[in-house]
């Protein structure tokens, strides 16, 4: 499929790098492309990644991954407009700058916020609850992470599962869009594991089934 990524950061960066890695084609969509501290991005002999503005990355594909920090998501979505027809992936947490906790919850989410500036694309919120370095190999652990995707379209839905199952992780369908309301504090959990409680980042959520 052809994925644009607005943001060559931890996640971007991450994911990108592990769709590529599975035949995807990426198109890194960047406030300055031409910004060498991005061409670690697009290195990876063989694989189809490119520098791109946002409009031209968002042009160039029928996914669109939100990896930006929270503030910066509605001018990166205003940026990659017109987004009619688009699958948005919203992997954003609203954090406060200090990480104490969310800026938006419960009544809302961020990915709500984000259907609203999308105009026309089907958001499906995901990999908001784990870390960048797991979404860049979540096959190192005994179990298979889970990631939960939400979101309203099932079309759309179906898409992103079949994207996060692609690249190791025990995708789920965790229901309607409303459920980002418990998926974006389910990532101030892993954060707070992560910082606060000295776990550092090599943790993983999964998913338990009883046997048979
Ligand atoms: N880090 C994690 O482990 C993790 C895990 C799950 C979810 N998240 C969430 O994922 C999002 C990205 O996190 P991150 O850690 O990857 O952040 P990051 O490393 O700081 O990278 C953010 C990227 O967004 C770009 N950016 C900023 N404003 C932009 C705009 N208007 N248009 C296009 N690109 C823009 C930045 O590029 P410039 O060079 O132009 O500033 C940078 O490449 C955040 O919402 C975060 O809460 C993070």
């Amino acid at each position: 499929m052809n994925i644009a990524i607005l943001g060559g950061g931890h996640v971007g960066g991450a994911l990108g790098k592990s769709w590529a890695g599975r035949g995807h084609a990426i198109h890194f969509g960047l406030r300055n492309p031409a910004d060498p501290k991005y061409r670690q991005l697009a290195a990876g002999g063989g694989l189809h990644i490119t520098l791109a503005t946002v409009a031209e990355a968002s042009k160039a594909a029928e996914i669109v991954v939100v990896a930006t920090p929270w503030p910066a998501a509605k001018q990166a979505l205003a940026d990659a407009s017109p987004l009619a027809g688009k699958i948005i992936i919203d992997c954003t947490n609203p954090l406060k700058s200090d990480l104490s906790g969310l800026e938006v919850g419960h009544t809302t989410s961020a990915a709500e916020q984000i259907a609203g500036w999308a105009q026309g694309g089907q958001v499906v919120k995901t990999f908001n609850h784990t870390g960048a370095g797991n979404m860049a190999n979540p096959g190192r652990y005994p179990l298979r992470p889970v990631m939960f995707v939400c979101g309203d379209d099932a079309h759309a839905k179906k898409t992103v599962l079949d994207l996060v199952q692609d690249i190791g992780f025990d995708a789920i369908d965790a229901g309607p869009l409303t459920m980002a309301r418990e998926l974006e504090p389910l990532a101030m959990l892993w954060i707070s594991l992560a910082l606060k409680q000295k776990l550092g980042p090599n943790i993983a959520f999964a998913l338990m089934r009883a046997k048979a």
